[in-house]
């Protein structure tokens, strides 16, 4: 019976070897990915879910493709700008096997290929500001007792709980990505008893909706020029004018700082603060 089965499996091995429609079939194809190289570390490649070996400026995989059959890659690309600064870029593209068989794909978001990065995952590691920096940018913002106070990327709330304890912020509002370090966020407002006054949500601060952030009127931020740059236009578009946004270190993107300054920490630091004053929108003249 064994010797039965292995002679039957050998038939079709050779079947399938010799039948010209299989190899046919297929068409080789090479899919080069040109990668972003912004990186400390080397940019990491995958194609639906699976890492490409190789460093440097393009990854090359090689693929047989159905002829006429399309298929879907998932292409991701995982950047590390600094050692705080994570970047996920993802493109979808569908191929139909002969139809090409060279295809370069640019991940690298620069020039025209700009409209691909709006839509980067980008996540930045958890470093608190110290007390007494929280005070200068407090001050810097002209925090008063009619101020509602957000911080995106709220970490362990000092950027909320300050400017309510020190300068009188009639509310807070942070929003925290990570699950583990929002529980810092919540256990440090319970312990300065101001459950009644901070607000904590989870999310990611790049899928805000203009009505989560409406009404701000200070936003405190410390969270590298990758998230400036494309939290920006949110703020900008949709705080009050007047509000004011004060930011420990980085930029917002092209927005220009309508201030910036340069403070001695207690802890011999020196820390540079920027601010900005969102302004009055234009109101778009009808045609008629
Ligand atoms: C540099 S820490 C600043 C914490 C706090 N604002 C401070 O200055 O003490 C940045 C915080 O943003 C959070 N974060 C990173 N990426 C985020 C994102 N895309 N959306 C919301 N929070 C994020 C991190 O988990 C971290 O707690």
């Amino acid at each position: 019976m064994k010797t039965a089965f292995r002679i039957a499996v050998c038939v079709l091995a050779v079947a399938a070897l010799a039948s010209p429609s299989c190899a046919q079939d297929k068409v080789q194809t090479e899919i080069t990915i040109l990668v972003p190289e912004r990186g400390q570390e080397e940019t990491i490649v995958k194609i639906n879910g699976k890492q490409l070996d190789g460093e440097g400026p393009k990854r090359v995989y090689k693929t047989a493709l159905e002829k006429g059959k399309e298929v879907v890659f998932k292409i991701e690309a995982l950047v590390e700008p600094n050692n705080y600064t994570k970047i996920t870029r993802r493109k979808e593209i569908k191929l139909k096997g002969g139809e090409n068989d060279k295809v370069k794909i640019d991940m690298t978001g620069e020039s025209a290929f700009e409209e691909l990065t709006k839509k980067d995952d980008i996540v930045v590691r958890y470093v608190p500001t110290p007390d007494d920096i929280v005070d200068e940018m407090s001050k810097l913002a002209k925090i008063t007792k009619d101020d509602v106070v957000y911080d995106l990327g709220c970490g362990n709330a000092v950027m909320l709980i300050r400017p309510i304890q020190k300068f009188g912020a009639k509310k807070g509002v942070g929003v925290e990505y990570d699950p583990e370090i929002m529980k810092l966020a919540i256990e440090n407002v319970k312990k300065n008893k101001l459950e009644g006054k901070v607000e904590i949500r989870q999310g990611d601060m790049l899928k805000l909706q203009p009505k989560d952030v409406e009404d701000a009127t200070v936003v405190l931020l410390y969270i590298g020029d990758d998230l400036g740059k494309r939290v920006s236009p949110v703020l900008k578009n949709t705080l009050k004018p007047g509000s004011r946004i004060v930011s420990h270190r980085f930029l917002l993107g092209d927005w220009k700082a309508d201030k910036s300054i340069t403070v001695k920490g207690e802890d011999g630091g020196e820390y540079e603060l920027h601010l900005w004053i969102v302004p009055e929108r234009k109101i778009e003249k009808s045609s008629k």
